[in-house]
């Protein structure tokens, strides 16, 4: 399926210790150019600390990791060029309007004012935001919020798209606005991982998955084809048997 010449991320091997603590433990997955790509594991399994190695936020203790063809930790302004990055948790100034938040990010990518302002009007119409441009960002509900993060990641054109938990909180109705949202950015030829703990979600919205267990990766695929291997018929059972864990009835 994937070979490592269309791919937008590799990772071989990639460990990562902070202190005596192992976070990642020779994790080793590919995602291909145009995919959306999910990466599940239960708290503390290793998620969001592989999502910041990939983004050159953290370094690796052992193992390789290139993004859109640039290894992280030998050519990490390359890879910083090429990705863009919603975290967990809130990345917005609450106290500036939409439209002014966008236009913030858009200056630390050094985009002229004029091309900031078509780049945010372009941005607001495609996340569905051109209504509310001008709300005061603290005012606005988590899932107009989280359009606006997801936004503002998209200011530089990222080759890769980083989504760490984007729907965690939101309401079906938000999260599926936000899932359209995702399809269309990958549309566009954006290369897109995320993380989530709904895993409907994943089936739903992800070409391939990686389920990781305390820095482990346990599995690998295509929802249906785990769901095959693993004789399951939701990714939630798939997801219980990848990582030991018994369902509770
Ligand atoms: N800066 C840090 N210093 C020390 N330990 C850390 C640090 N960052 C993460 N860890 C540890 O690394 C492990 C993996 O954490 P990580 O945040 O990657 O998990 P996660 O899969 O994103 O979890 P969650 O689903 O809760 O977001 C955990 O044991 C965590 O406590
Ligand atoms: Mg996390």
């Amino acid at each position: 399926m994937t070979s490592s010449a269309d791919a937008a991320v590799e990772v071989i091997g990639l460990t990562k210790d902070f202190g005596a603590t192992r976070a990642l433990d020779q994790a080793t997955f590919d995602v291909a150019r145009g995919e959306i790509f999910g990466l599940l594991g239960p708290n503390g399994a290793g998620k969001t600390t592989t999502m910041r190695i990939l983004l050159t936020l953290l370094m690796p203790t052992a193992g390789t990791a290139r993004v859109a063809g640039y290894d992280v930790t030998t050519d990490p302004v390359a890879v910083r060029e090429r990705v863009g990055w919603v975290p967990q948790g809130h990345a917005v100034d609450p106290l500036l309007t939409v439209m002014e938040n966008m236009t913030f990010m858009a200056g630390l990518y050094h985009l002229a004012p004029a091309a900031a302002r078509r780049r945010a009007d372009q941005l607001a119409q495609l996340a569905g935001l051109a209504g509310c441009a001008n709300d005061v960002a603290k005012d606005l509900s988590g899932g107009t919020r989280r359009k606006l993060e997801l936004a503002m990641s998209l200011m530089s054109v990222p080759a890769v798209l980083f989504l760490d938990e984007p729907t965690t909180g939101l309401d079906i109705a938000a999260r599926r606005d936000l899932w359209a949202y995702v399809r269309q950015i990958s549309g566009d030829g954006t290369t897109i991982m995320l993380t989530t703990h709904y895993l409907e979600e994943a089936d739903a919205l992800c070409d391939r998955v990686a389920i990781i267990d305390r820095g482990r990766i346990q599995a690998t695929g295509a929802p249906g084809e785990l769901k095959i291997t693993y004789q399951a018929s939701t990714l939630d059972d798939v997801f219980l048997a990848a990582t030991g864990q018994e369902l509770v009835a």
